[in-house]
């Protein structure tokens, strides 16, 4: 048997024979087969459903320097901004209006949201709205931290590990940022109940096929109930501006391969995707994902989060946003629902 057919009967690989697999990527039969296997999974566990989870992207400050990210503290040029809890929870109520029953919050690590503003902020939420999923996406924090968070009625975190290898990790990232330090996060935040979302860029500037072998024999360590995978994009003000973009094609085919890996897991079809490919988040889905992320952010400061170069739905109402992916959802025969989507245990 060769090694697709060795990871559809037994979901897990070795390193070695990941990046066997890996570099067979361009080979039509052998994504066609992953492709197959990962739709008939994620129907299998999620049936014709996709679930949407609205954005609010509430600050753009970040004391952080990430060499790919466009809001890195060292761009003098990012056009800086924060919402106030008011203006958070303006968001949610048109989101809620709209069928959100989850609220991601994402933003920078901004010293202004000290833990108490923050935990301010998620009781607001959650006592407006009991029905819904709050998940963070605010990054590395210490476990008294997520703790309080989590007590503030928190249920849900995205952190993408970036990559798994500490070689490539130093390369992506200044010295005083540790991949064991972000690791040591996702475990923390799976200790404290929280259901966890880790993933990595497709493409990343000196990422080579070894170092996506070692991301996927982390997930199928720590085990997330959502893995976010995109494709790296240059932004202008970086030191990667002159470099090539990840591919559409690879992201696809490693998302298949993460559905086979963890069959249950909440896989966007994400914003990165879409950008660079008008169809790409379709095929996202048709890969195996079955998330979708619109914005709720207010439209006067979708452009001022730049993580990257031409994101797309930086214009467009939340409403336009939800009505434009139902209409994308369904043209590849899947169904928007207004659920909390859960991670199934
Ligand atoms: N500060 C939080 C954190 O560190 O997790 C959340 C915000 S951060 C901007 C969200 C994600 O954007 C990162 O995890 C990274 O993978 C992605 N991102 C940043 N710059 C990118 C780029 N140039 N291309 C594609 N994705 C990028
Ligand atoms: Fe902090 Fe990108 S460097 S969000």
């Amino acid at each position: 048997m060769d090694v697709a057919g060795k990871l559809i009967q037994n979901h897990e690989l070795s390193r070695e024979e990941y990046i066997d697999l890996l570099e067979n990527w361009k080979n039509p039969e052998t994504a066609k087969s992953l492709r197959e296997a990962a739709v008939k999974l994620r129907k299998q566990y999620y049936g014709d459903k996709v679930y949407t989870r609205g954005l609010i992207e509430f600050t753009n400050y970040c004391k952080n320097n990430c060499y790919y990210c466009g809001i890195r503290r060292g761009n003098v040029h990012a056009e800086r901004y924060r919402l106030s809890r008011e203006e958070i929870l303006d968001c949610c109520e048109k989101g809620y209006a709209l069928g959100f029953r989850t609220f991601v919050l994402q933003g920078g690590e901004d010293p202004y949201y000290t833990d108490e503003r923050m935990a301010e902020i998620i009781r607001s939420i959650r006592r407006a709205y009991p029905d819904c999923a709050i998940t963070l996406s605010i990054g590395e924090k210490s476990y008294e931290s997520y703790k309080l968070f989590k007590e503030a009625g928190a249920n849900r975190y995205l952190l993408r590990h970036e990559t798994a290898s500490d070689e490539l990790y130093q390369q992506l990232h200044p010295a005083e940022m540790l991949l064991s330090h972000r690791k040591q996060c996702l475990y923390d935040l799976k200790s404290l109940g929280y259901q966890v979302g880790a993933g990595f860029m497709v493409g990343s500037p000196g990422q080579k096929t070894e170092h996506l072998a070692e991301d996927l024999v982390f997930l199928k360590e720590l085990q997330p109930q959502m893995v976010g995978i995109g494709p790296f994009i240059p932004h202008h003000e970086t030191k990667f501006a002159n470099e090539a973009a990840g591919s559409v094609e690879l992201t696809l085919f490693l998302l298949s391969v993460i559905r086979i890996l963890l069959p249950k897991a909440l896989l966007p079809a994400t914003t990165a995707l879409g950008t660079m490919d008008p169809r790409g988040r379709e095929k996202g889905l048709e890969a195996g994902a079955n998330v979708v992320m619109p914005n709720l952010s207010p439209v006067k400061n979708r452009r001022q989060y730049d993580l990257y170069d031409n994101k797309i739905c930086t214009g467009e109402e939340a409403a336009e946003c939800r009505g434009c992916l139902e209409r994308r959802v369904a043209s590849v025969g899947y169904r928007l629902v207004a659920e909390r989507g859960d991670a199934l245990v």
